[in-house]
């Protein structure tokens, strides 16, 4: 079993870096890391280097980053795949320079949403200098999309320590790895994709101030604000440039107590089984998956 320690970054092609660094900056309010590479834009949002890397080229994710322990835990990570039948690919030194790791590997799920499996991403100690008071706090979590979220989680569970917290029906698995409720989804979609990518912020304060501040600058709504009855966060779902769709959320749920936790299913067509508050619910957009042939020089 593969233990991940944490999420580590999305990266995101994008075919106007400008249009989306800017969003991802005086909207989203993340800090641009100085530039050191020509065509990637690193983000950052807390301790780590960066969460998020925009790189200049065909629009699609290209890869969605974990953290593993250290070295030995990369190889047998890199060992556990290859003998159940995953091509795993070596990161290059500069390839794993840009992501601010030591090492990395690289594969695809079974639905071909690309993974990455890192040691040492870089932590940097000044604090952030966001771009504007969102409040935000972290990177909390990240959501892919797979055809059948069971068989996600067969994968997600049998290959790694994720564990189910709670079932939105066939619509989606949400996953912790730590005390967190969930660092990873998975929701239902018929292509591999990133269905959003969340940022914790301070207080319930915040996410109504950022809802009037993404309405007033013309930033398309996806949902909310509202409150998931799983994890109990009060969620802004908006939709950044190229299809990317962001997430604003507090007060997610900690699960302390592993041995006490059951898994709860909840029916996505009952009311407030998305939104407690019983707001309009929607499917929010999806940046898809780029074909790793699209994506071999980063
Ligand atoms: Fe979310």
């Amino acid at each position: 079993m593969i233990t991940l320690t944490d999420i580590a970054y999305v990266r995101s092609g994008v075919t106007d870096l400008d249009a989306a660094v800017r969003f991802a900056t005086n909207i989203v309010g993340l800090e641009l890391a100085a530039p050191t590479e020509p065509g990637v834009a690193h983000l950052r949002a807390d301790h780590r280097h960066h969460c998020l890397a925009l790189v200049e080229g065909p629009s699609g994710v290209i890869a969605s980053g974990f953290s593993v322990a250290d070295e030995d835990g990369l190889a047998a990570a890199e060992t556990e795949l290859e003998r159940s039948g995953i091509t795993v690919r070596r990161g290059s030194k500069e390839a794993a320079r840009s992501r601010r790791v030591r090492a990395f590997i690289a594969f695809d799920d079974p639905f071909g949403n690309r993974l990455e499996l890192v040691t040492q991403q870089e932590t940097v100690t000044r604090p952030v200098a966001f771009n504007r008071t969102a409040g935000i706090t972290e990177f909390g979590h990240l959501c892919l999309d797979a055809p059948d979220v069971h068989e996600a989680y067969r994968f997600w569970n049998g290959h790694f320590n994720a564990r189910v917290s709670d079932w939105i029906g066939d619509a989606a698995c949400l996953m912790r790895i730590d005390p967190v409720h969930h660092k990873l989804a998975v929701f239902k979609g018929e292509e591999p994709g990133l269905c959003h990518m969340n940022f914790q912020v301070e207080t319930i304060d915040d996410v109504f101030r950022n809802w009037h501040f993404l309405e007033e600058n013309g930033v398309q709504i996806e949902q909310g604000p509202g409150r998931h009855p799983q994890s109990t966060a009060v969620f802004l779902y908006f939709l950044g440039p190229e299809g990317f769709t962001y997430e604003y959320s507090f007060g997610v749920r900690r699960i302390e107590n592993e041995g006490s936790w059951r898994p709860r299913t909840f029916d996505p067509a009952e009311p407030g089984s998305i939104d407690m508050w019983l707001g309009p619910t929607k499917r929010v957009s999806t940046q898809t998956q780029l074909r790793p042939a699209a994506v071999a020089p980063h």
